[in-house]
């Protein structure tokens, strides 16, 4: 059984996030996707909000699991027994700190390999910071995330702006 972790911050989940989780769910046995609670960054949504709305994403997907976390990726995997760390590459400009952290990560931990998945084409240009800058000045989200997500994020916003 090869159990996969997919550790990142989705504030919030994005397409291009749910397609590397629907992508890595057919690879894999199973999928934790780990959503980072990082008391160093001020992120929109709290932990327990952005793995609710990860939860409500992927709940087609039988063999994916969210969980939140704390401390190293690495760390992660293996509470998670997991052999494998999955990211998503969307452009060669991701391709630089991936590289880092993957070799980091390798030498930390041996044990556990990093795959990465390429964004489709269609959300190669998204991230979570863009969604959230559109957002901002009312923009149009629709194809950024499911209406469960923007509806969260506009909610978000209008109670920030309050
Ligand atoms: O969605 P993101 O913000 O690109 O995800 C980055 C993430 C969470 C995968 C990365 O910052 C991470 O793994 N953080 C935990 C600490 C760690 O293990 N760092 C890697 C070794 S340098």
């Amino acid at each position: 059984m090869v159990i996969a972790v997919y550790p990142g911050s989705f504030d919030p989940a994005t397409y291009g996030h749910l397609d590397v989780i629907r992508r890595a769910s057919v690879s894999f046995d199973k999928v934790i996707v780990g959503v980072l609670h990082n008391s160093a960054k001020s992120p929109l949504f709290s932990v327990e909000e952005r793995v609710n709305i990860l939860e409500k994403a992927t709940k087609d997907m039988a063999n994916v699991e969210i969980k939140a976390f704390e401390g190293l990726s690495v760390n992660f995997a293996r509470e998670n027994h997991a052999q494998v760390i999955v990211r998503g590459l969307r452009a060669v400009t991701d391709f630089e700190f991936e590289l880092q952290m993957a070799q980091t990560n390798r030498v930390l931990a041996p044990d556990v390999d990093t795959v990465f998945l390429t964004t489709s084409l269609e959300y190669a240009y998204l991230s979570s910071t863009i969604m959230k800058e559109v957002a901002s000045y009312d923009g149009d989200l629709s194809k950024f995330a499911p209406p469960e997500i923007t509806e969260a994020v506009k909610k978000k916003m209008h109670d920030l702006k309050k």
